[in-house]
């Protein structure tokens, strides 16, 4: 975790007698989510965890559930971590999701090979997802309450994305998801997650994905916009059309994955760049607050913040979650992805876990104060 220090908010400025917990606000709008880290979810991080406790009345796993930290080999899978997760949820009563069963990302190369290497052939790999999806689900059977049974299927132009699970098992590896998961638990909400959605070539091919899939029977629950936005991208009249025409489907909106980057766009190379290999010059242009964030830029953040659930409220007959992904700027994976040591500042709570302006300033939106 960065430890840059946050020192344009002062503690004493934001910190607002019996301010009112994020989930209590929107209380008759939607669930108020955060994504939590395995450090988190171990009790590493009580300060954290309080403010889970406090404000969230819904968590996501960041990583514990993916392929690759749950089932890392073919007969062992990790339950540690995730046990912890679900039991932290019960605790605390909330909206438990499991995040996520089929991905293209973050799988290990076995599960697409044979015990020779060799590229599994359709139905091997089809029995390997279904055994995963109903060891995952089974366990948590009736405890984790909504799960993004796929996530990313499709590219950035609205066809297929080219993944194995795709190469594979072929356009049916996402309803065959669906029914595995189904079975593992007819109680969960089962959701498909993606981002870039305000994209049109995207969103139009979630959406031919999802009528495929109601045309077929296959029921899902919810849809997941993942978020991953920054302060002065996309416009907010992009966002709202992509919502409109999602809610269209008749599925349930989510924002699953919800942050903000202040940082300046850097296009993804083939592997993330490590911010020293570039000069002085280059380095102050994408790593313009490494001390902390500007009054300016909080405030930039603070309104956009204002704005986006502003928007949300308005749309919340189509929305049952808005999540955060993850609870404080310092674990921001915005802060090594795609340059590693940036320090950016894309949450609510700032890296001493103090509020920003930003919870201020949605708080305030959502009082009617603002
Ligand atoms: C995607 C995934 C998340 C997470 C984020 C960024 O959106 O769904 O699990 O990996 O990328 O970290």
């Amino acid at each position: 975790m960065m430890n840059t220090p946050d020192r344009t908010v002062s503690k004493d400025r934001i910190e607002i007698a019996g301010q009112p917990a994020l989930k209590d606000v929107f209380k008759d709008d939607f669930y108020i989510g955060a994504a939590l880290n395995v450090d988190q979810i171990c009790g590493q991080e009580p300060e954290a965890m309080a403010l889970v406790a406090k404000h969230f009345n819904s968590i996501t796993p960041e990583n514990i559930l993916k392929w690759e930290e749950v089932h890392p080999e073919p007969d062992r899978y990790n339950f540690e971590a995730p046990d912890r997760y679900v039991a932290f949820g019960e605790k605390h009563k909330m909206h438990i999701i499991g995040h996520a069963l089929v991905w293209w990302h973050q799988t290990p190369d076995w599960v697409f090979q044979d015990a020779s290497g060799k590229p599994l052939g359709r139905e091997a790999l089809l029995m390997r997802m279904k055994e995963h999806i109903f060891t995952v689900m089974g366990r948590y059977r009736g405890r984790i309450h909504g799960w993004d049974v796929v996530n990313e299927a499709i590219a950035a132009d609205g066809s297929w994305r080219k993944s194995k699970w795709y190469e594979i098992i072929g356009e049916d590896h996402v309803a065959k998801a669906f029914e595995f998961a189904r079975q593992a638990d007819p109680d969960a909400e089962l959701y498909y997650n993606d981002f870039d959605l305000e994209n049109r070539p995207k969103c139009e091919g979630v959406i031919r994905l999802v009528k495929g899939l109601q045309a077929k029977g296959v029921r899902v629950d919810g849809i997941g916009v993942q978020g991953h936005w920054f302060v002065d991208h996309p416009p907010m009249s992009e966002i709202e059309d992509h919502f409109l025409a999602l809610a269209g489907l008749g599925a349930k909106l989510m924002i699953t994955e919800l942050d903000l980057g202040v940082l300046p766009f850097y296009p993804l190379e083939s592997k993330i760049v490590d911010l020293s290999s570039f000069d002085a010059e280059t380095r102050k242009k994408y790593n313009p607050y490494p001390n902390g964030l500007s009054e300016a830029a909080g405030k930039d953040l603070a309104r956009r913040y204002a704005d986006l659930f502003s928007l949300l409220r308005k749309h919340r007959d189509k929305f049952g979650r808005v999540t955060f992904w993850g609870v404080h700027d310092g674990q921001s994976w915005r802060n090594y992805w795609p340059i590693t040591g940036r320090a950016d500042y894309p949450l609510l709570f700032d890296r001493h876990c103090q509020p920003k302006p930003a919870l201020e300033a949605v708080i305030k939106m959502a009082q009617g104060k603002s």
